[in-house]
């Protein structure tokens, strides 16, 4: 199974403008697919998409608009070959503070996606972008065929999200794989106001500003931390892997690290940056790990890069690229 099966392939990636949808993009780009993207260019400020992403809206292939269009949605896809559904509403703090946005997003733009492609007759694959969240507090290893148990509100939306891509694209005989992503980080992620996901960003941008980092309930909680371009290969192998037909994934290490060992690899490189203990906020997982069995056999592919190597990669594009942190975070930091 070649990932060069791709060429010459138009790919629709889902919220593309994004951190991963914008490194699936560049990935199918180079391997000579032409990507199309939808994409609301909603979750950062514009110069965050152009500067750090690299996004050009210009781009008669990238299509500023909602998933939620149903007209827009039916017409893009009757062109292509394969669709990546990444757009969501992805962070876990803004979903719980706004769960209609979450539902407008998570559950009314994906039921549109997936009417679209059951009523294409081109579409040969598409994969679901879910989440470990939908395994919400269980045990600290994640196996796939665990019952799901979502303890939030995006949780509870990426669940619906596999269920109904299940039965709608099932219902109508086109192919489909569900992966489940678990920590995702890398060079540019940009930190979201209000967030608290995404640690390995806020760590090191706290850690530049000579801030505290914060280990919220003594930071024991265990998150499986998958770098971006890891994340990026795995889903294209998802969209194309035989083995992968109407299969759910999970898409991890299968390594566990606490928070608090993640802000200790942060200060290996900030060594003057003091660690905080606060409390817990609502909804934020005890964690675990990923089983990797079922993605290594249907995939035939595991994550090659460390969390050690990926924070290093992390802070020195920080280093290099300081103007990346948003000025909200500096103001916080002279107040
Ligand atoms: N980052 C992680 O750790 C992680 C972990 C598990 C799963 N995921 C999933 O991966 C996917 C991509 O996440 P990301 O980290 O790149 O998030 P991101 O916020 O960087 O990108 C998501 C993009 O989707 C777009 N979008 C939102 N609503 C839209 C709509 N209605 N129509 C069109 N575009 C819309 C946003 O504008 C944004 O650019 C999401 O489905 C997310 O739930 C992410």
């Amino acid at each position: 199974m070649s990932l060069e099966q791709l060429s010459g392939k138009t790919v629709l990636v889902t919220g593309a403008g994004g951190l991963i949808g914008s490194r699936i993009t560049s990935r199918l780009r180079q391997l000579g697919a032409r990507p199309i993207s939808v994409c609301k260019l909603d979750a950062y400020p514009h110069e965050v998409y152009r500067e750090r992403f690299g996004i050009d809206a210009a781009d008669p292939d990238f299509v500023v608009g909602d998933i939620a269009e149903p007209d827009l949605m039916r017409k893009v896809i009757s062109g292509c070959d394969y669709v990546i559904h990444a757009a969501a509403l992805a962070d876990v703090a803004a979903c719980t503070r706004r769960p209609l946005d979450a539902i407008d997003t998570n559950i009314t733009g994906t039921q549109r996606v997936l009417d679209a492609v059951a009523a294409s007759d081109r579409v040969r694959r598409m994969v679901f972008v879910s989440s470990a969240s939908v395994y919400g507090n269980g045990s600290p290893q994640f196996v796939e065929g665990a019952a799901v148990q979502p303890v939030s509100v995006y949780g509870n939306s990426k669940a619906w999200g596999e269920y109904q891509t299940a039965a709608v694209l099932g219902g109508a005989g086109i192919s489909y794989a569900v992966v489940r992503y678990f920590s995702v980080y890398g060079e540019p992620q940009v930190v979201k106001e209000r967030s608290h996901s995404w640690v390995v960003a806020w760590f090191a941008m706290r850690a530049a500003l000579g801030l505290p980092l914060h280990l919220n309930g003594g930071g024991h909680q265990i998150r499986d931390m998958v770098h971006v371009d890891d994340i990026a290969t795995g889903t294209l192998r998802a969209l194309v892997a035989p083995r992968a037909n109407n299969a759910t994934v999970n898409i991890g290490t299968g390594s566990g690290t606490s928070i608090r060992e993640i802000a200790e690899l942060v200060r290996g490189h900030y060594p003057d940056v003091p660690l905080v203990e606060t409390p817990m906020p609502p909804g934020d997982p005890e964690g675990g790990f990923a089983s990797v069995e079922r993605m290594e056999e249907l995939l035939g592919w595991r994550p090659t890069i460390t969390v050690a190597e990926g924070v290093a990669r992390y802070v020195g594009w920080l280093k290099a690229t300081p103007e990346a942190i948003p000025d909200w975070m500096r103001q916080a930091a002279a107040a």
